[in-house]
């Protein structure tokens, strides 16, 4: 059966409510990532995403080696003051990867743990100049 086949018809009253992604409340927040080299990403993401899901999913080069479990630096992002200050405390496994981190800075965390909230709209995001990708560099090739 083909993709239309499956199609739908509702009534227009009923579609706004059928098609929203969202869950009930969540609210969009725009952010702006910056890039090593200057350029400047607008994102757009629900509360709740973490920052380094936001920029892959709109083409921001950050990495994420590790796919957000706490267990490289690749991700690691460099956030405004007051939206730094505003965050709950890292975790001693984010500190420990942060400690790894290239270019740490006093307003440094790692992007993959980092939820969007509506306090975020209009937040800055500085992307490092380099990462240190020792989860993968670190891995010692096997021997034949
Ligand atoms: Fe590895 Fe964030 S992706 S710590």
């Amino acid at each position: 059966m083909g993709a239309l086949a499956r199609r739908v018809r509702l009534p227009s009253r009923h579609q706004a409510a059928v098609f929203s992604t969202s869950p009930p409340g969540s609210k969009q927040v725009t952010v702006t990532f910056i890039e090593p080299d200057g350029n400047e990403v607008r994102a757009t993401g629900e509360e709740g995403t973490n920052l380094m899901e936001l920029a892959h999913e709109n083409d921001v080069d950050l990495e994420g080696a590790c796919e957000g479990a706490c267990a490289c630096s690749t991700c690691h992002v460099i956030l405004e003051d007051e939206v730094f200050d505003g965050l709950p405390e890292p975790t001693d496994e984010e500190n420990d990867m942060l400690d790894l981190a290239f270019g740490l800075t006093d307003t440094s965390r790692l992007g993959c743990q980092v939820l969007l909230t509506p306090e975020m709209e209009g937040m800055r995001i500085k992307l490092p100049s380099a990462t240190r990708n020792f989860y993968v560099d670190g891995a010692k090739p096997a021997h034949h």
